[in-house]
């Protein structure tokens, strides 16, 4: 037993347990383009070809030599990593070629404005946090409008300029008072406590069935995965989810919820010497969360058609569009915004994964100008988040994405279509083990048909045991040298996130490992399946 294994396992060894019962308990020592080298029972370092690729984190793949070769020169240059509290020239540059590329994708010209962090559930919270900011703020000043308004109706009254028509009494369920007191006290009280009562609704947020955007307290909520989700439900926001995949159940759930949850203010107006009553709409939506494509909940884009429901949601309740492209984003679709694609306009953007190119822990959350609070600034910050290593990283990377005109783009498009069409190959030479490939460029996914059926013992246990797709890229791994995973919250699909260098090479090493799969599973014979090395 060496000095290490003898150390107590502290760092979640339940998760290294199970990694263990599906043959994934690896380490890899070295990592360079499409390829991880794990350190084989002999010591000896053997190749690995990740297609998990950091769950989308590693668009231009492990330790880019140029990106590498930045980093050199920052950390030789002693770049001021932690330099907080000063100018950023950098950060605002990073924030100025992300604007450049945005503009040029969405065909607007409106700034948006950048918060940093390290990790993509951190740019969720900021964005969360910020369009909740937002929403206070908003209604704040309806409040402040109202009360307003109130003022100079009972001016008018008291003046003798206008009358209270009696509606507005019976409306409130008040008395008029006799006498010369003032005829709008009781009026104004009762609006104010019914206001009060409205305003004080919890805010509410709008997702995705099948999302996934964080496991933080704010994040979580957001996220579909009831078992994510259901123990910290007392803590965090509170969300309804809407179909993602049937345009027509999302309009219908569209429409319940504006109904449901659409409040109203009560407001006096003065009018040609008359008081009246009107009611006035208050948005109690915080903000709908959306990814392009879902990543964690088994690679599954968005339709055009549900993305003209959502957008006509949006605009219509005054809902604030946060758009998740955690995953999604940095040109892994051909675009820097998988969004794009679906003339989707958002208020805000999130971003992470790829923009640190693989060795930065780099986050960015967007917010359109029209949004924009200047006072989040003062109550939001990382101790780590827009410091200069990052920043010069994100910079190389959308370097690298922009050069030749964009040619890291089409790469991913064309790599991304070359890879779809050999599952796809797979997928009709096995109809019967494989449901679906999904997804677009370099984010895709190959679901299993279920096999908690199955005849063959071990593959029904690992299929009822939600192990399947596990087990699944632990024989890829340990037979094949090819490392993928399931997506956490659909684990019958593998998910298929490869960088732009991938080769043709590459891709016919996966058919030949997929189309051996599928001939286990086929002819139901687990024996074949290799889970140790
Ligand atoms: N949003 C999306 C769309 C994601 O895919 C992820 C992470 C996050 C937010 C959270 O980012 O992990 O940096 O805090 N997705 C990983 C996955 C976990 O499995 O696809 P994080």
């Amino acid at each position: 037993m060496n000095a290490e294994s003898a150390v107590a396992e502290l760092a979640e060894p339940y998760l290294r347990g199970l990694l263990s019962s599906a043959g994934l308990d690896v380490e890899y020592v070295r990592a360079e383009g499409n390829t991880l080298y794990r350190r084989g029972e002999d010591g000896r370092e053997t190749p690995v070809l990740d297609y998990a690729s950091g769950y989308g984190s590693l668009i231009f793949g492990h330790n880019h030599p140029e990106i590498v070769a930045r980093a050199g020169e920052l950390l030789a240059g002693r770049t001021p990593v932690h330099a907080q509290f000063s100018s950023h020239p950098y950060a605002n540059r990073l924030a100025a070629e992300l604007n450049r590329i945005i503009h040029r994708e969405l065909g607007t010209g409106e700034p948006y404005y950048a918060t940093f962090a390290n990790s993509g559930a951190e740019a969720v919270e900021a964005a969360v946090k910020h369009a909740e900011l937002d929403r206070v703020l908003r209604l704040a000043e309806t409040m402040a409008e109202i009360a307003a308004g109130a003022e100079e109706a009972r001016t008018a009254v008291l003046d003798g300029r206008a009358v209270v028509l009696g509606e507005v009494f019976a409306r409130l369920g008040v008395e008029r008072p006799s006498g010369s007191g003032d005829p709008l006290e009781l009026v104004i009280a009762e609006m104010t406590r019914v206001n009060g009562e409205q305003s004080a609704k919890a805010p509410v947020f709008l997702a995705l069935e099948g999302g996934f955007h964080g496991k933080l307290i704010g994040s979580v909520q957001l996220t579909h995965n009831e078992a994510y989700r259901a123990p910290f439900t007392a803590l965090g926001a509170r969300a309804r989810f809407v179909p993602q995949d049937r345009p027509d159940a999302l309009r219908d759930a569209l429409k319940e919820v504006l109904e449901d949850e659409r409040g109203t203010l009560l407001q006096l107006v003065l009018e040609d010497g008359e008081v009246r009553l009107v009611e006035r709409d208050h948005s109690v939506f915080c903000a709908f969360l959306l990814e392009p494509i879902q990543g964690e909940g088994g690679i599954r884009p968005l339709s055009w058609e549900a993305a003209r429901h959502i957008q006509e949601f949006v605009d219509t309740a005054e809902c604030p569009l946060v758009i998740d492209e955690i995953q999604s984003g940095m040109g892994r679709t051909g675009a820097l915004l998988a969004s794009s694609h679906l003339g989707l306009r958002g208020d805000y953007y999130t971003l992470a994964k790829s923009l640190g190119g693989g060795l930065a822990k780099a986050s960015v959350m967007l917010v359109r100008e029209a949004r924009y609070r200047t006072q989040f600034e003062l109550v939001h910050s990382s101790t780590f988040a827009k410091d200069s290593f990052s920043c010069h990283i994100a910079l190389k990377v959308l370097e690298l994405l922009e050069a030749d005109g964009g040619r890291a783009y089409r790469q991913a498009a064309e790599r991304g279509a070359a890879l779809e069409t050999m599952l796809e190959k797979v997928r009709s030479a096995f109809p019967d083990v494989v449901k679906a490939v999904r997804g677009m460029g370099l984010m895709l996914g190959f679901e299993f048909h279920d096999q908690s059926q199955a005849e063959d013992e071990a593959i029904r246990e690992a299929a009822c045991s939600g192990m399947f797709g596990y087990v699944i890229a632990g024989h890829l791994l340990n037979g094949h040298a090819i490392r993928t995973f399931p997506t956490a919250s659909a684990v019958n699909t593998l998910r298929f996130e490869p960088s732009v260098l991938l080769t043709d090479g590459e891709i016919d090493r996966l058919e030949r490992a997929l189309t051996d799969v599928c001939g286990i599973l086929r002819e139901q014979a687990s024996n074949r399946l290799v889970l140790s090395s």
